[in-house]
């Protein structure tokens, strides 16, 4: 009989709910299966849970109580919050000794050093596989599968509301708000989306998976982050149009030891498996020296993927299989975004007149920037004399390109701001 496992769950809301339905499902199956006790939970909502399974709990009102209780081996924390309470109950545990499985990535991203320093003192262990990706397992691909690998490039689609946001916006030509607005009803969107649109959830996912696979210290502050915020339903359909699909990328990578770390929509060509991760899906790619290109999918959240990601972390530390966060071998630069070198998608709304393409063309040859494609329509609808232009570039540097749009965006024939998304070559 495999030894008593005692958790501790503080905060029972979508997650804690799914993980105590898991565990109780089919009879119990699983709590009689790995020997899983719940010795504590702490939830402001009432449980739905009969008595009988709670004989062996302590209810507390407050998840601040576990600070003055220590009848558990596992802390699962799954309240949410970089700070404040979660990070109490999270730091007093490794310092009793006690391991921790979360689901929180704003709490691993900003407190990781601290972390991994409080572990390694005290010699817990913390696992977070819920904190990316809900139903991929991507934290143990890269800690234990591709391990003997050396990692090139990670990237992906880590955020599930702006990716149904994008996918619904084109199949149903609505607008961003429209769309926000069906996915909140849905529950695919928080009543405060602001983290999932404007790209920080993405970025405190990538921040936790290039830390694992470049062996650095996850760090907010190093990733370049545009959100999808100002996506206009116009630029999805071009770019269809054109044979791509746009899609909120997080990618990191080592070049020349260099890191660059970004999230940003982008423009992606529609045959990459990655461009045909839709809905609420996330998708994972990792390059590496002998496995090449593996490709991940699955779902992103939701209670029942993520709370199969927080019991597999619980078994895992059961069955005592840890794995330290390591100190970085040695400090990588961080790139910065205006050394880019990639191409564009731009499209420029202009009096339609001629001479607008030579201004256009004249700033690019200035800042060795050249057209690949060009497509122009009439904006007949509006019965105006405008032109809608949409070009796409060969490779040049971002700082070559902001400097051309500058001069572009100021040409007595340009009418708006240029729109410029990047185009993501994932060759
Ligand atoms: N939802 C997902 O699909 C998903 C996916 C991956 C990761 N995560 C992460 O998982 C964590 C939990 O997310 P969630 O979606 O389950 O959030 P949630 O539904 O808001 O649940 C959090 C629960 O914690 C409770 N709580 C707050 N402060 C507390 C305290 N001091 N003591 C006891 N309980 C307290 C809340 O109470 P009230 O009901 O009173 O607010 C709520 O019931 C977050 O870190 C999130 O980023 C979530």
């Amino acid at each position: 009989m495999k030894n008593l496992t005692k958790i501790a769950i503080a905060g029972v809301g979508t997650v804690g709910q799914g993980l105590i339905d898991l565990i109780f499902k089919d009879n119990g199956r699983n709590k009689k299966k790995f020997n899983i006790e719940i010795s504590a939970i702490a939830s402001r909502r009432k449980l739905k849970l009969s008595k009988k399974n709670l004989s062996n709990t302590k209810i507390f009102k407050d998840a601040s109580s576990l600070l003055s209780f220590d009848d558990y081996d596992i802390l699962v924390e799954l309240i949410g919050g970089e700070d404040g309470v979660s990070k109490n109950i999270i730091f007093d545990a490794i310092k009793k000794k006690k391991n921790v499985v979360t689901a929180n990535k704003a709490l691993v991203s900003k407190h990781w050093k601290k972390i991994k320093t409080l572990c390694n003192q005290y010699d817990s262990s913390l696992k977070f596989e819920a904190a990316v990706a809900g139903g991929i397992p991507i934290i143990k691909i890269l800690n234990e599968f591709l391990k003997s690998n050396n990692i090139k490039r990670i990237y992906g689609i880590l955020n599930g509301t702006s990716n149904y946001i994008l996918t619904n916006m084109l199949s149903t030509k609505k607008n961003f708000s429209e769309i926000l607005q069906k996915a909140q009803k849905l529950g695919y969107a928080e009543s405060d989306p602001t983290f999932d649109i404007n790209g920080i959830d993405a970025a405190h996912k990538l921040s936790i998976l290039s830390a694992i696979a470049f062996d650095i210290d996850a760090n907010l502050s190093d990733i370049f982050v545009e959100g999808i915020s100002e996506m206009e339903l116009i630029d999805l359909m071009y770019a269809e149009t054109l044979g791509y699909k746009i899609k909120l990328l997080g990618m990191s990578q080592i070049k020349n030891n260099n890191i660059f770390n970004f999230v940003y929509p982008c423009l992606i060509d529609f045959r990459e498996s990655i461009a045909n991760v839709d809905g609420v899906y996330n998708g994972i790619v990792v390059e590496s020296d002998f496995c090449n290109k593996s490709f991940f999918q699955g779902e992103g959240a939701g209670s029942n993927p993520t709370a199969t990601s927080v019991f597999s972390d619980i078994i895992n530390i059961s069955n005592n299989h840890s794995n330290k966060l390591r100190n970085p071998k040695e400090k990588k630069k961080n790139q910065d975004i205006s050394e880019r070198f990639g191409s564009y998608y731009l499209r420029f709304t202009t009096i339609d007149k001629p001479g607008v393409i030579s201004g256009i063309s004249q700033e690019f040859k200035k800042n060795k920037i050249s057209m690949k494609s060009m497509l122009q329509k009439d904006n007949k609808p509006e019965k105006s004399k405008n032109a809608t232009i949409v070009v796409t570039t060969h490779n040049c540097l971002e700082r070559n390109m902001k400097k051309a749009l500058k001069k572009i965006n100021k040409l007595n024939f340009v009418l708006k701001n240029t729109v410029v998304i990047r185009i993501e070559s994932l060759k």
